[in-house]
């Protein structure tokens, strides 16, 4: 076995001022308010959640409730490097949140999550991931009506205050799947995650090379 060490984080000396991706885009969509029933204790919550591998067709209600309790962004502050730190449900290593959520389905267009603003975001040109991550995604789970969450690594945020930062996304997108997973049990939404990164679909995304697939998990009405 190889085990890639991936070395243990620190910051760097000199904050470095990052320009984030700019996505293109075709349209944008405003999602419905969230809609959150307060019935359930965690404990019940907890002990029900199991990965569930049937799905139904997710509402946008539905979409728009799991995004905004695990992916909205609550707080912004002004940083040292060059973009906001951000305060959202989910917690993430120095509050920069690189992992962009995008949404997918067969014969659909794809979406990015736009955290800022609780819209999804329709993809266009070359950032519309390739049908063969539908194939693939089909060859691990075949996913019937499940949209598909792709989580989308943007590393040099995290870089950029960081050196050694791998890990550190790699946790964000754990923190991000468990807690995704919880929540959408709490909404009696079918969750499953996913072994498989995106890669190397994702990478194709952008020609400066600066996306990542950081995992998939398939969401869908039980
Ligand atoms: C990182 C990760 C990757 C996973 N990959 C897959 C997968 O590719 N296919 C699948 O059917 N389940 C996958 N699962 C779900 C696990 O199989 C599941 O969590 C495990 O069997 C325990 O069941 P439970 O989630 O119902 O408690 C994955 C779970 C995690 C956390």
């Amino acid at each position: 076995m190889l085990w890639i060490d991936l070395k243990n984080p620190c910051l760097n000396g000199e904050p470095k001022q990052y320009e984030p991706v700019i996505w293109e885009l075709s349209n944008i969509e405003v999602l419905p308010p969230p809609v959150v029933s307060t019935e359930q204790s965690i404990e019940s919550i907890i002990n029900s959640r199991r990965s569930r591998r049937d799905f139904g067709l997710l509402t946008r209600e539905q979409l728009s409730t799991i995004l905004w309790l695990s992916c909205r962004t609550i707080e912004k502050k002004i940083s040292d490097i060059g973009i906001p730190i951000e305060r959202r449900p989910v917690a993430s290593s120095g509050a920069i949140h690189p992992i962009h959520v995008l949404i997918g389905k067969a014969d659909s267009p794809w979406f990015r999550y736009n955290t800022d603003n609780h819209t999804i975001e329709e993809l266009c040109g070359s950032m519309v991931p390739s049908t063969n991550l539908f194939t693939e995604v089909t060859q691990v789970l075949p996913p019937g009506d499940a949209s598909i969450l792709l989580f989308v690594a943007e590393p040099e945020k995290v870089f950029a205050k960081y050196d050694n930062a791998n890990s550190l996304i790699w946790r964000d997108a754990g923190v991000l799947l468990g807690h995704l997973a919880i929540v959408a049990e709490s909404l009696k939404l079918n969750f499953c995650p996913l072994g498989i990164t995106g890669e190397p679909w994702v990478s194709n995304l952008d020609k400066q090379n600066r996306l990542f697939g950081v995992g998939v998990a398939l969401i869908g009405a039980r």
